[in-house]
């Protein structure tokens, strides 16, 4: 039986590798103005929307050229470098350490942290594979420097694989036989829908007349709070209302909806239909349908929305959370020929199923089992500390105690090896199951992501819960905590990367910290990582050198002359490598067994491939 495992494992590896590819795609990052004299950030020359989609299948290789010119010489006295310097994190990918080959790591895009900055009119490579065991899923990317992507370096990235693709015909199949009453969906049918599913990105943010390096002035000065007013939102980078166009006989809608916003936790309701979840931050989920969604800051969601070919259009109510209240805005699902309709006028209180709480028990991974019981846990307890103004010259917030100054000029956080001691990481037990409580000792919700891992969402308190201490067993936070764990047996909790933390409450996530790397735990507002609203965990013996890749000035992709060019990996030491010990006639068989399946690949890529077709979206 082994002897087929082992051949089958060869075929399936085979066939991704025969169906993988490498792309090289460039972004050019500039400083441009609005006509009001906003100053922004473009990509490739563009700012009207939210930049170059990246695409690629679970599995592919992605060689993407940063250059940076958002400062000239000139400009470097006027903004400083810690404005003019930049970075990219691919939020939401677990991008993993391959012994001997690409470091995920060095491309998550965290200055200080896991690279150094790209200085000025530098050019810098990330490379990685998008790990093949993805489902697919929605994710974006942005700068991780200073408050960038607040005036534009933000797009929105999306993997593709069969899986996903099966899975949602299936999900389509269910909704056509049973209709869309009801909760979690049961029972899916095993063949998928041949319908077409017409997909669309709904990225929500709020939004500001001023540009973030304006505002975060004022938020770091001695007088700054840490919640600028939000004056507006915008759907896909537009502050007006946006029509999303539908096809004639259009029946299901595929909505990816990504928060790209600095604040605010947006909802949305589309009038007349329910919302089937099938995706939570990369993550297929059992089908569960909702009347009205909730968004945190760095969250994603796939709904499928069953539209009647009867409906001319369909009113989507969006607001965008603001200290009191939302901004709202209505959007559009229209057939061709149809026009928008009147704007919602009503309250958003009065929405259906409004719920601002983490779903955590509903939203459920499709399969997956619950993380065993943790051998470490820890407590975070975050607060906002007027009292640190004497040493940062503006209030800041802490953890435990301490302030993450990641965005604070001199690079005082830098943590690069051979830094270390400036801020010291938590170290957390390697190949095991970590929980962590992080509570919040401030009355306002917070979205908190993590870097490095997708986590399971054991437990999440109400409002005025918290804060959880796994050695208090009496507390109203433990109390739920352990009716949660009690339920989890035999089931699995959500699994995402970023969170809603309610005010006075807590969460407790469970990951396994199997990935090597410093990684990030932080609030994803984009005003508080810059007031040090965060922790840096370190996972494995993880000497991860930072200036493995080079900067280089290397403008055109077309001028890279071979895009297959082995790449250079540092001296990097990676724990928990198995050392490879295969006596000669293993060696021998294997070599075979690779000749032969070789043969058969070769075979399948020139044949059978071409026979496949891609699903189509339109
Ligand atoms: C800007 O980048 C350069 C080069 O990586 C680095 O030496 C400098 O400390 C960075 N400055 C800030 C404020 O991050
Ligand atoms: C955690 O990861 C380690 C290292 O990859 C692995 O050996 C271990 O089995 C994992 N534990 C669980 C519970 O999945
Ligand atoms: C980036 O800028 C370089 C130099 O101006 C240009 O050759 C290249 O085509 C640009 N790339 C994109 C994707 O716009
Ligand atoms: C990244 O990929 C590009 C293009 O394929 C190659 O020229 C470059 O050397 C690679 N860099 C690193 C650090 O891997």
């Amino acid at each position: 039986m082994r002897t087929w495992q082992l051949l089958a494992t060869w075929v399936a590896l085979f066939l991704d590798i025969c169906q993988s590819k490498t792309i090289v795609q460039e972004l050019n990052i500039s400083r441009t103005a609005s006509a009001s004299g906003k100053q922004l950030i473009s990509l490739n020359g563009e700012v009207s929307s939210l930049g170059p989609t990246i695409r690629v299948q679970a599995g592919d290789t992605l060689n993407l050229l940063v250059n940076n010119d958002i400062c000239e010489k000139k400009d470097l006295q006027l903004y400083g470098d810690d404005y003019c310097n930049t970075s990219i994190h691919f939020h939401g990918l677990v991008l993993e350490n391959v012994a001997g080959g690409i470091l995920g790591a060095l491309s998550d895009g965290v200055p200080g942290v896991t690279q150094r900055s790209i200085p000025p009119q530098m050019s810098y490579w990330y490379n990685f594979t998008v790990p093949a065991s993805l489902e697919g899923g929605t994710y974006w990317f942005h700068s991780h420097s200073s408050v960038q992507y607040g005036d534009g370096l933000r797009g929105i990235f999306l993997v593709d694989s069969p899986t996903r693709d099966e899975y949602l015909g299936r999900v389509v199949a269910k909704l056509d036989a049973d209709g869309t009453s009801g909760g979690l969906l049961h029972d899916l049918p095993a063949e998928p829908s041949s319908k077409l599913i017409h997909e669309e990105i709904m990225a929500v943010s709020d939004w500001y007349s001023r540009s973030s390096v304006d505002i975060l002035k004022d938020v770091m000065s001695p007088t700054g709070g840490p919640d600028p007013r939000v004056e507006g939102s915008t759907v896909n980078g537009d502050q007006g209302s946006v029509n999303f166009g539908i096809g004639e006989d259009t029946e299901y809608v595929a909505l990816r909806v990504i928060n790209v916003g600095m604040s605010g936790t947006n909802v949305l309701h589309v009038e007349g239909h329910r919302l089937c979840v099938v995706e939570t931050d990369g993550v297929l989920t059992k089908p569960y349908m909702i009347d009205t969604l909730s968004i945190a800051v760095g969250q994603r969601f796939t709904l499928l929305i069953k539209v009647d070919r009867d409906t001319a259009r369909a009113r989507m109510v969006h607001g965008c959370g603001k200290m009191m209240g939302y901004v709202s805005k209505t959007h559009w699902l229209t057939r061709p020929g149809t026009d928008a309709g009147e704007p919602f006028d009503g309250s958003f209180g009065d929405l259906p199923g409004l719920d601002k709480s983490e779903k955590y028990r509903d939203f459920v991974p499709r399969d997956g089992e619950l993380l065993p019981a943790p051998s470490q846990q820890i407590s975070l307890d975050y607060a906002y500390q007027s009292e640190l103004m004497k040493e940062y010259n503006t209030g800041m917030y802490a953890v435990n105690g301490d302030t993450m100054p990641e965005f604070l000029p001199d690079g005082l956080g830098v943590l690069l090896e051979g830094a270390r001691g400036v801020r010291d990481p938590i170290q957390l037990h390697s190949g095991q199951v970590v929980e962590i409580a992080i509570n919040s000792i401030d009355h306002m919700t917070h979205p908190w992501h993590m870097h490095g891992h997708t986590f399971q969402v054991i437990s999440v308190g109400h409002r005025n819960d918290g804060p959880l201490y796994f050695d208090d067993p009496g507390s109203a936070a433990m109390r739920r905590y352990l009716e949660d764990v009690s339920a989890w047996e035999g089931n699995v909790p959500m699994a995402r990367d970023t969170i809603n933390i309610p005010g006075s409450s807590y969460a407790v996530i469970r990951f396994n910290a199997s990935n090597p790397g410093f990684w990030l735990l932080h609030c994803h507002v984009e005003w508080h990582m810059a007031k040090g609203l965060g922790v840096i965990l370190a996972e494995g013996d993880a000497h991860v050198n930072a200036v493995a890749n080079a900067f280089t000035r290397t403008q055109g992709i077309d001028k890279v002359e071979d895009a297959k060019a082995s790449t250079e990996v540092s001296s990097t030491e990676v724990a928990g490598q198995p050392p490879a010990k295969d006596s000669k006639l293993k060696v021998l068989l294997v070599y075979l067994f690779i000749m032969c399946v070789f043969n058969a690949g070769v075979w399948y890529c020139f044949f059978a491939r071409n026979a496949k077709t891609k699903p189509i979206y339109r």
